[in-house]
């Protein structure tokens, strides 16, 4: 497994996200700003029912399309420092389906259990599975944020699938000892945990002391 914080360059982190039909848009969100916060430049693929999940969740102002400007409503003009395009799921020729693209680590967040069943399987039937697979297959950095209560024993098996495969499991299981007062806060958690996957040091929730 390559280590997702070590860069001999000055370019920015080169990071793909996969949001797929899995409920908990708000983590994908929340983790999209603070990687473009730290200069990130993001790849970014939508799933259809992750379209749809945004919409469901977050309102009918939360068009896919129109993420950019979303961000920078709910977190301000820092999301400005990184740079980001969006992908169309279909689109199997994108750069992110090539080994030879340098997209340096991928978060897959939320991640439907469909999706998961497809990165365990390596079926690639599109650019968010396609994009994992090239992940695992050239040993980089690939997040998955599952989310679905209670799992299947098939879904159980894929996690691990995917573990054996070298991706690393991060639920969206939000903590509480950090005494979280918002929805935000508790999406902060699991960005700030994705954050830590991806090599990066984070401030979006304090760390334990251990008192
Ligand atoms: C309102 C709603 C909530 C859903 N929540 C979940 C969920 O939490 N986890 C999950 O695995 N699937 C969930 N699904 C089902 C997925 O959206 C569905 O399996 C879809 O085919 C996933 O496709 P995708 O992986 O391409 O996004 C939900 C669907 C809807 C409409």
């Amino acid at each position: 497994m390559g280590n997702p914080g070590v860069t001999t360059s000055t370019e920015p982190r080169r990071i793909a996200v996969g949001i797929t039909g899995a409920s908990g848009v708000i983590y994908a969100v929340r983790t999209v700003a603070a990687l473009l916060e730290l200069g990130c430049h993001l790849e970014v693929v939508f799933s259809d029912y992750g379209k749809r999940l945004m919409l469901d969740e977050l309102g009918a102002d939360a068009k896919a399309d129109r993420l950019p400007e979303l961000l920078a409503a709910r977190y301000g003009s820092v999301v400005s420092r990184g740079t980001m395009v969006i992908h169309s799921n279909r689109d199997l020729g994108a750069t992110l389906a090539s080994g030879s693209h340098r997209a340096d680590s991928m978060v897959i967040v939320p991640c439907s259990m469909k999706t998961l069943a497809g990165v365990a399987h390596g079926l690639s039937r599109s650019l968010i599975e396609r994009a994992a697979d090239v992940m695992l297959k050239e040993q980089r950095r690939l997040v998955l944020v599952p989310r679905e209560t209670p799992m299947s024993l098939p879904a159980l098996k894929n996690l691990v699938a995917c573990a054996e495969a070298g991706a690393m499991i991060l639920p969206a299981m939000p903590a509480f000892y950090q005494q979280p007062k918002t929805i935000d806060d508790l999406a902060a958690f699991i960005a700030g945990k994705i954050l830590n996957a991806l090599g990066f040091d984070q401030q979006l929730f304090p760390a334990w002391k251990g008192e």
